[in-house]
């Protein structure tokens, strides 16, 4: 293996979300404008980029790569990306985030290309409620494509669904059994202001996880449980089933110190949090100079390592001033 990636805080990078579109077929009130104008073809990375993005950073020690978008399963080709990104050499898990809405026909594909695990967003499950909160997306399809994922053998798949004050809060204990009943497990995340919305107001419509957590605990025991998917969630489990139940919460409960990922967003930019602007045009990188792999693996490793010197030592979101990140969610890889 190549000399890993550790940024100037000591941590590893091991985690990369590569996000394949900004595109989405839905248009979640807390991810989108509803006249969203998304990225013309010329500035979106090609299939074959990405894969020679990945190559070199599993080269360097990554070992998980989540596929995220926009919605992933709208890119043409991504079956085709995930079986070569399988393939790679020292990568340990292929993930993929998905609003589920394309699952019924792609769940199959996907288990065969590789992709070992898939989480899937589900906010709501009363029809009517998960269209106001999706504006497009049909809760049916997703209910299926969740049914398509088990079927086809998909196992720990997590739902993740954002709570709103207001909107879905009473959807918690619902989401919990209907969980449990699958044996998912089932992550709830704070909203975090990424971009300017005016659906709502994030600062009312927030609701801490611990919040949430005494709710859950009214009906149901929860045990800490350990985490190995090094993703940002905090576990818990019910005693006699195997779902557990994860809180995300990057208002109330800072998980930059365990820090281990970095995004790629659409147009190849490598961001190094989530919550900051500091950033490296890979896509420049890949683009500008002699196009042998030889060479492009060289430019993209230096760019690499050079990058892990500005990761910033954690995010800064606040829910009472004007958004800092005007990004989107869903040019940003979720
Ligand atoms: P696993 O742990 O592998 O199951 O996945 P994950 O929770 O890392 O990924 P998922 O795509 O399901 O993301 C769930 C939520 O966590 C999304 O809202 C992400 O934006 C958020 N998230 C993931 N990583 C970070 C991070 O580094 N910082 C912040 N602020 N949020 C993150
Ligand atoms: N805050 C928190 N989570 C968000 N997601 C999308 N936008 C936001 C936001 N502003 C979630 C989606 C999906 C995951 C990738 O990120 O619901 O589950
Ligand atoms: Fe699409 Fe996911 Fe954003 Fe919803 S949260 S609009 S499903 S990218």
């Amino acid at each position: 293996m190549a000399q890993p990636l550790v940024d100037n805080f000591g941590r590893r990078v091991t985690y990369v979300r590569l996000s394949v579109t900004d595109r989405c077929d839905f248009r979640c009130v807390y991810c989108m404008s509803e006249d969203m104008t998304f990225l013309p073809k010329s500035e979106v990375l090609s299939l074959e980029e990405m894969e020679a993005l990945a190559r070199n950073l599993v080269a360097c020690g990554v070992t998980k790569i989540r596929l995220t978008g926009g919605e992933p399963l709208v890119r043409p080709g991504v079956v085709g990306l995930a079986k070569r990104l399988k393939a790679l050499p020292g990568l340990r898990e292929l993930c993929m985030t998905t609003n589920g809405g394309r699952l019924q026909d792609l769940a199959e594909p996907l288990k065969a290309a590789g992709v070992d695990r898939l989480n899937i967003s589900l906010d709501s499950l009363d029809e009517g409620r998960f269209h106001e909160l999706t504006r497009t997306g049909r809760l049916g399809r997703v209910l299926a494509g969740i049914e398509a994922a088990q079927r086809a053998g998909f196992r720990h798949t997590k739902l993740n669904a954002v709570i709103l004050r207001g909107r879905n809060e009473h959807e918690v204990l619902p989401l919990v059994r209907f969980a449990l009943a699958r044996g998912l497990d089932l992550s709830f995340i704070e909203e975090m202001p990424l971009g300017v919305i005016t659906e709502h107001d994030r600062s009312s419509a927030f609701i801490a996880s611990d919040e949430l957590r005494e709710l859950i605990r009214q009906e149901f025991p929860l045990e800490a449980a350990k985490d190995d998917t090094g993703g940002p969630s905090r576990y818990f489990r019910i005693p006699g089933h195997d779902t557990r139940i994860g809180f995300i919460s990057p208002h109330s409960h800072n998980f930059c110190g365990d820090c281990n990922r970095v995004r790629i967003t659409t147009e190849g930019r490598l961001l190094l949090c989530l919550g900051n602007e500091h950033s490296v045009d890979l896509r420049a990188v890949l683009r500008d100079g002699p196009q042998d792999q030889q060479s492009v693996d060289h430019r993209v490793r230096e760019a690499l390592y050079g990058a892990m010197a500005i990761k910033p030592e954690k995010h800064h979101f606040s829910l009472e001033e004007e958004p800092q990140i005007l990004r989107f969610m869903n040019a940003t890889g979720g």
